[in-house]
């Protein structure tokens, strides 16, 4: 599908905003262990969430969805059952880690399997340290499919070393942990999201992080400390390394839950940096997620001169939360590298369209994970934003971009990645002439509202 984009005036309103995709796969899982019916509310309903649902249905989980509403009726740590044909993960790498967890958790035989962009990203970082707590697993070459075989004995404790900071990785061995017959320790270079240590810890597991340099930091109190410069947070320190410790549960039950999701952030970027390059826009996004490991994009903006305002509100499930409100503002350049990548990881195709309406060059340095997303982000986003006439430069671990100049507009691909078109889009909301993105529909594979959502704020944009 072809999306056309043109120039727009300012854009103005209030908006809501999709349950965080993260969140979203997390709860359903757990909840999918849980013991009896647990309802989600603001539940992303979406191409990524749908692959999710259909494992878990493959399981032997029964769930049901009322608009965005979820209900799952939980399986119980002991009630999932093996699959009769090949898991189907589609394009989305989030659940095929976390589903690699659940399988290594509950000891089925199984094969996960996906789309051929999933096909190429890398599983080894999950493939060798299961292996190293007796999963029988194999993936050829490090990729899918995953075969998982029938677990006989119980799974060793593990105490492993990311070699990068990954929450998917850490995610799985977390899952997995939960079976193991002893502490689960995992050391990252960096803080990536922590999203599954708070939802162990609501539903009553022992979840523990330490950084190096200091004695052990429980999340809810590491929430001030570690990692933001938004009020109340103060900004991440140095090299830090980061442990997590998990103790497995001694009783066998998982609670059930009631979680109202919040607007996902990562959805949020696009329309903030849409706000922010618009002239005359102000947007307020309500009941957005402002977990610190994920709002390194808001605390870079900022740092660029972005009329950023955030309102906390409060936490739930151990989530803070709070709104954001965006007005068009003149932006400088910086230059994200270390930590702060690791809390943006995401954000680098909107980052990119704010950088390129900020005066002088902007570099990104120490973020070639990004080469391993749903497209290659550093290749893909460098030559697209040139296609625009942005001059975009790509290194090794990053990018640079000279911004200031309006940008002339014109054809440009998704790449079959949903960040890649939601940015590009917003890009054509600044070009001289209309942009045409190819391969839009892939939007909908984490924020099927987004045209809906530009719209309502006064964007031009519609499906060709
Ligand atoms: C996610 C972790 C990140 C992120 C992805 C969602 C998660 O991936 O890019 O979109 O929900 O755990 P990595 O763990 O590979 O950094």
């Amino acid at each position: 599908m072809r999306l056309r984009v043109s120039s727009a005036g300012a854009l103005r309103g209030e908006i809501d905003l999709p349950g965080d995709k993260s969140l979203s796969h997390r709860a359903a899982l757990f909840a999918a262990l849980g013991e009896g019916e647990s309802r989600l509310s603001n539940f992303l309903v979406a191409g990524v969430t749908q692959v999710m649902l259909n494992a878990l249905t493959a399981l032997g989980v029964v769930w049901e969805l009322d608009g965005s509403t979820l209900s799952v009726q939980g399986a119980g740590l002991t009630g999932l059952c093996s699959p009769e044909t090949t898991i189907d993960c589609g394009n989305s790498a989030t659940t095929m880690r976390l589903l690699a967890g659940l399988l290594a958790y509950a000891g089925l035989p199984a094969i996960l399997d996906g789309s051929p962009g999933l096909r190429r990203r890398p599983m080894e970082r999950v493939v060798e340290p299961l292996s190293k707590m007796g999963v029988p697993i194999h993936a050829d070459g490090g990729r899918a499919p995953l075969v998982f075989g029938r677990r006989v004995k119980q799974l060793e404790a593990l105490q492993y070393t990311l070699p990068i900071a990954s929450a998917q990785v850490k995610s799985c061995l977390l899952i997995a942990g939960l079976a193991a017959d002893g502490p689960t320790r995992l050391t990252e270079p960096g803080p990536s999201i922590d999203h599954s240590e708070r939802m162990l810890r609501i539903l009553g597991l022992t979840v523990v992080i330490e950084a190096r340099n200091g004695g052990p930091i429980p999340i809810h109190e590491a929430r001030g400390g570690l990692y933001l410069g938004v009020e109340g947070y103060t900004q991440v320190s140095g090299n830090l390394r980061y442990t997590t410790h998990l103790v497995p549960p001694k009783k066998l039950s998982l609670p059930f839950m009631r979680f109202s999701l919040p607007g996902d952030i990562s959805s949020a970027a696009f329309i903030l940096v849409a706000a922010l390059i618009t002239p005359g826009s102000q947007v307020r996004l309500r009941d957005v997620l402002l977990n610190p490991t994920r709002t390194g994009l808001l605390e870079a903006l900022m740092t660029m001169g972005a009329d950023i305002r955030i309102y906390p509100t409060g936490e739930r499930q151990g989530e803070p939360i709070g709104d954001v409100l965006v007005r068009s503002s003149s932006l400088r350049t910086i230059q994200v590298s270390g930590p702060l990548v690791v809390r943006m990881i995401d954000e680098f195709p909107a980052f990119a369209v704010a950088a390129a309406c900020a005066r002088g060059r902007t570099f990104v340095r120490d973020a070639q994970e990004l080469r391993h997303k749903e497209s290659n982000r550093i290749s893909a986003l460098c030559s697209e934003l040139q296609h625009l006439g942005i001059d975009a430069d790509e290194t090794h671990d990053g990018f640079s971009i000279t911004g200031g100049e309006q940008p002339q507009g014109g054809v440009v691909d998704s790449h079959g990645d949903h960040r890649l078109a939601m940015a590009l889009t917003v890009a054509g909301l600044v070009c001289k002439q209309p942009v045409v993105v190819n391969g839009a529909e892939v939007i909908s594979e984490s924020f099927p509202d987004f045209l809906a959502v530009l719209q309502s704020l006064g964007a031009q944009v519609a499906y060709d």
